[in-house]
């Protein structure tokens, strides 16, 4: 599909001076304070819609609405699109604020904060053949376990860290060590409840709206505010083994995680980890595993050597673990690790899933936790993993002692195309995440050698022409957007223009800007 000229013009609009308007004042927002919302607006104390994870952004908003209803939400986007082009005020949903560089937020527009409704509305869990549960999209997804686990159901694909809301995590993808097998969280989604840039509701699936469910789905909140979900389930896994091991040589370390995902028998999560040196290595141990293993991990020599730490769980039923064991024990068997670095733990699965809240729990304790996190989450083809392991972790990278740094395939036809999620074009890519954070208390060095890091990777795969794909992405320029979307620009477009064309919805993002009339 070749973009129409006024199309063109459209965008050519709505990204020009990304950087150049500053928020001049802009007294609409005072006309809110007339909708008359189940919730309310907070006017005054709204700094904390100004913070997210990443701790390096901060814009404040003019106004939070705490929506008591959907309604409040639709009435407010509504209001806002009423207002047209003479309005500078934005929208943009806030899940649990775990955005990286304010993409959750809205300069002088309105917060929504999406987990004022978790309360309003409750979540239903559907048991039978194909068991679901529907639930809002401002709840965390840890609660969508422990609900779904009292009906002895769970969700089937997740993140590392639970506490995040299912309409941030399906706005970007949602990806983890189970995504090789079900795909990512937007590939185990049924229906979704929307409200769009006009302000307008829709309910969509696959057969209904589809255009509006796929949109939404990786969709950097772009097209509309998703408001309720609809997510299958399994039968939930009672107990799981959790296993590590070690590689030191990369090609074997990623063979070895290939063959893992392709085999029909394997594990039912897998991951893995680079660690450049020692500090790195024990902090992978300090967590969850028996009091021995970080003795056997201090007294494991490596060398000065890069490791590759694979990850894996298999799922069991304690009254019944023995052919559970039985194909652990021959997937073992298939793999090349050092022979002295195998370690193993038994916890129930929601132990599992809560391992990075355990670390949190630590983090905070020390004041360790909300300090900025200068994140990069890549998406590397599988034809440029090799060269790019040589020159990162061979070369740019000094040390993993500040975060870490995740490494493990997934196969795209496991990705529907029809969403807006973007992934490189080959079967088998790599995510590559590093995870790091910089407390100020260590001096400002940390993050601007991070942000360095960070900028020699990409500078890197642009060189030697890789192409990778940023995910939870943070791009300044239009072109760099248009590349990272390649041929689905036009649809993402498209879609813009369908759903949010004053372009509302979630400023943070930086993809469009809104067009605002001059007088
Ligand atoms: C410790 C930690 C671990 C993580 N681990 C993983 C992981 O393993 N895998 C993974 O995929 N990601 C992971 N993430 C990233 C996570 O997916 C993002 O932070 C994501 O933004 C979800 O966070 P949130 O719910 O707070 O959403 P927010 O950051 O609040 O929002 C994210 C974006 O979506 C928009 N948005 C929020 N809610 C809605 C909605 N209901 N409808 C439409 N748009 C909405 C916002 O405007 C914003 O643009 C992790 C993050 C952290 C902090
Ligand atoms: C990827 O998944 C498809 C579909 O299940 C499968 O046919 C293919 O062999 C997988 N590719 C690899 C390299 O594992
Ligand atoms: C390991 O980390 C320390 C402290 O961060 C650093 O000084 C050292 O060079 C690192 N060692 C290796 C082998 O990279
Ligand atoms: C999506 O994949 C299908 C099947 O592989 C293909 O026919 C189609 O052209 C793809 N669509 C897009 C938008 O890439």
């Amino acid at each position: 599909m070749r973009a129409s000229p006024i199309l063109k013009l459209f965008v050519a609009l709505l990204l020009t001076g990304i950087n150049s308007r500053k928020s001049d004042p802009d007294a609409s927002y005072t006309s809110l304070s007339s909708l008359d919302v189940d919730g309310r607006f907070t006017f005054d104390d709204v700094s904390e819609a100004a913070m997210d994870f990443g701790h390096r952004y901060h814009h404040l908003p003019s106004a939070v609405l705490h929506p008591g209803s959907v309604t409040d939400v639709a009435e407010t986007v509504r209001h806002v699109f009423q207002l047209g082009p003479g309005s500078r005020l934005t929208v943009a949903a806030r899940g649990h604020g775990h955005s990286l560089q304010g993409q959750a937020q809205a300069a002088g527009g309105i917060v929504v904060r999406m987990e004022s409704l978790r309360r309003a509305q409750e979540m239903r869990v559907h048991a039978g053949d194909e068991p679901y549960v529907d639930a809002p999209a401002g709840a965390l997804w840890i609660d969508v376990l422990k609900e779904t686990l009292r009906h002895g159901l769970s969700p089937k694909s997740w993140t590392d860290y639970l506490h995040l809301t299912i309409g941030g995590t399906l706005s970007n993808a949602g990806i983890s060590g189970q995504a090789f097998r079900h795909g990512p969280q937007i590939s185990n989604v049924r229906r979704v409840e929307v409200v769009t840039g006009k302000g307008e509701v829709f309910n969509c699936s696959p057969t209904h709206n589809a255009d509006l469910f796929h949109g939404v789905l990786g969709g950097l909140g772009q097209f509309g505010i998703i408001t309720r979900a609809t997510i299958a389930l399994e039968p939930a896994p009672k107990m799981v083994k959790w296993i590590r091991v070690l590689y030191s040589d990369f090609t074997i370390f990623t063979e070895d995680q290939e063959m893992l995902i392709s085999s029909k028998k394997t594990f039912d999560y897998i991951e893995g980890f680079v660690i450049k040196n020692k500090t790195g290595l024990l902090n992978i141990w300090r967590s969850s595993f028996k009091p021995q293993d970080p003795v056997q991990a201090s007294r494991f020599n490596s060398e000065g050597r890069t490791l590759y730490c694979l990850e894996m769980t298999k799922n069991f039923d304690p009254n019944d673990p023995d052919m559970a064991m039985q194909e652990v024990k021959e997937l073992l068997s298939q793999l090349r690790y050092i022979p002295s670095t195998l370690f193993q733990s038994e916890v129930s699965y929601i132990e599992f899933l809560e391992r990075v809240h355990v670390s949190e729990v630590k983090l905070r304790s020390k004041g360790l936790w909300e300090v900025p996190h200068p994140w990069l989450n890549l998406l590397v083809p599988r034809t440029g993993i090799h060269a790019f392991a040589n020159e990162v972790f061979g070369k740019i990278l000094k040390d993993s002692s500040n975060g870490p740094i995740l490494l493990y395939p997934l196969n795209k036809s496991k990705w529907d195309n029809r969403t807006s999620a973007v992934i490189p074009d080959e079967e088998i890519f790599y995510l590559v995440a590093f995870l790091s954070s910089a407390p100020t208390s260590s001096g400002q060095d940390i993050l601007t050698q991070a942000l360095m890091q960070n900028e020699k990777i990409l500078q890197f795969c642009k060189k030697a022409n890789i192409q990778i794909k940023q995910y939870l992405p943070y791009i300044n320029t239009q072109e760099e957007w248009q590349t990272h979307y390649g041929q689905r620009w036009d649809t993402f477009v498209q879609r813009k223009l369908s759903y949010d064309p004053l372009a509302i919805l979630a400023p943070g993002q930086r993809i469009f800007q809104k067009a605002v009339a001059s007088s």
